[in-house]
């Protein structure tokens, strides 16, 4: 099984965190993967909404990678970082770990990288504020960018 990076986020608090439930499961019982998707993409919504002080859209995720499944019972922990500003397009770093059986182990289970594109009231691009412009909880959660 191909390992999983490591990387230096649970220094800090998820951007989300939930459990993993029987309803969330594929035909074979394990969590569905568009479900861990899902959370992910929720999680790098609230970062890249906040970085932008605004309105965002999922652009494009690149790179995912499932390294070990999620099951029922499962916390799941979903980490955000901003690794790149554009004009008015960023890349979200997202990580997802899980704590098994609630009390058990933490494993990384997926990456990927999020495209958001921050966007006006009719959807059209619009530019990322300035960092100097973002409020410090913001810089402190999710990177300084
Ligand atoms: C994302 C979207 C707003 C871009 O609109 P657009 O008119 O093509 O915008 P532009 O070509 O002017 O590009 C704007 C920025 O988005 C980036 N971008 C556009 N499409 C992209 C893609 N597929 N992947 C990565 N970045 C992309 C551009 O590089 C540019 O970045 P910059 O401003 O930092 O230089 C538009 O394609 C859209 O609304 N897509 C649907 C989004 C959506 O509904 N997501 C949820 C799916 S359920």
């Amino acid at each position: 099984m191909t390992e999983a990076p490591v990387k230096e986020s649970l220094n800090r608090s998820p951007t989300t965190r939930t459990m993993a439930m029987h309803s969330d499961t594929n035909p074979a019982g394990d969590i569905f993967g568009g479900w861990v998707l899902s959370q992910m993409d929720i999680a790098a919504g609230i970062c890249a909404g906040q970085r932008s002080q605004g309105r965002v859209v999922t652009a494009a995720i690149d790179g995912m990678h499932f390294y070990r499944p999620v099951r029922v019972g499962d916390i799941l922990g979903v980490y955000t970082t901003v690794t790149r500003i554009g004009t008015s397009s960023m890349d979200i770093l997202v990580e997802a770990w899980v704590r098994r059986d609630r009390i058990g182990s933490r494993e990384k289970v997926t990456d990927a990288t999020f495209t958001f594109v921050a966007v006006d009231d009719d959807g059209k691009p619009v530019a990322i504020p300035p960092k100097d412009e973002i409020p410090q909880y913001v810089k402190d959660k999710f990177g300084d960018l």
